[in-house]
């Protein structure tokens, strides 16, 4: 039985921070419903971390079902949120053939979509018909080329704008709201006024939750790493050596040993030789 929606409300109610973390394939969502992590999202960053884009923007929706399906195979407690890509959500009709898509086609429990009041409508639609939603404000990568990558809402309009933005993802019925790149007062502020857990990457740590994306948490992103991301692990050093040492092995002839070999009787093997000579015979 998965997380269901009621479960993440009441992490918030009783005072428990909620973990999610991102994950794109199969084996990595395995790992992380076997450690406990109640919230997976199939993020578009999977553009950046997986598919080598230099934004989310040109992830497709195709993309996003592809990923998402090998998500939610790979888990069976995690609540899976698939996101959104962008322009897969401009109106009403077009979010629900989009979510539609994710939830039916890959099995998501659940959607993702960036934006405040003026996506709250998508929202509402959306939850209406049964399809649970997480918002996303404060840095939204999908406008990356209209906003940058800075810290959102430092002015007080800026600050005021948001808290309205996240008072209308809640009012529309989102589960959730990802609070991306803000102040930390400013998040714990949101995070206070809203019954709706938040979910901070990069918004301190007065948010209901925190998100960090796979491949910054475990070190597989091994060029750069975001002012707001934690590594836990140098997974690329890892990786790295213990492929050096497989190549080597391979060089050397110390790999495969017998171990990783299957035998053959020698009799049986001279039997085939013969054999194949005979049927050489017969071609000739
Ligand atoms: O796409 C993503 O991974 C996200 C998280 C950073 C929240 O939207």
């Amino acid at each position: 039985m998965r997380v269901t929606l009621l479960e993440v409300q009441k992490f918030k109610d009783r005072g428990e921070r909620i973990p999610m973390v991102t994950a794109y394939d199969y084996t990595s969502a395995q790992i992380a419903d076997r450690a406990g992590v109640p919230l997976i999202l199939v993020g578009d960053s999977l553009g950046m971390v997986v598919l080598g884009l230099t934004s989310t923007v040109p992830v497709t929706l195709d993309e996003m079902v592809h990923h998402t399906r090998a998500v939610v195979r790979g888990s069976q407690r995690a609540l899976v949120i698939g996101d959104l890509p962008f322009l897969t959500y401009t109106n009403v009709d077009q979010a629900i053939q989009s979510a539609g898509r994710l939830m039916q086609e890959a099995g998501a429990q659940a959607v993702k979509v960036e934006g405040g009041a003026a996506t709250a409508p998508v929202i509402e639609r959306l939850v209406s018909l049964g399809i649970p939603v997480m918002g996303h404000i404060g840095f939204t990568p999908q406008s990356v080329n209209q906003i940058g990558t800075r810290v959102q809402g430092r002015s007080a309009e800026a600050a005021a704008q948001l808290i309205s933005d996240a008072l209308a993802v809640e009012a529309a019925g989102a589960f959730a709201i990802v609070l991306e790149l803000l102040p930390t007062p400013l998040a714990r502020t949101i995070t206070d006024r809203l019954r709706i857990p938040t979910i901070g990457i990069g918004a301190g740590v007065g948010c209901a939750g925190q998100v960090q994306v796979w491949h910054d948490l475990l070190g597989l992103y091994s060029d750069f790493l975001p002012r707001h991301a934690q590594r836990y692990l140098n997974l690329s050093e890892l990786i790295g050596s213990a492929l050096l040492r497989y190549a080597t092995d391979v060089r050397d002839g110390t790999f495969p040993t017998a171990a990783q070999s299957s035998s053959m009787d020698e009799a049986t093997l001279r039997e085939a030789l013969e054999l194949v000579e005979r049927m050489d015979s017969t071609q000739r």
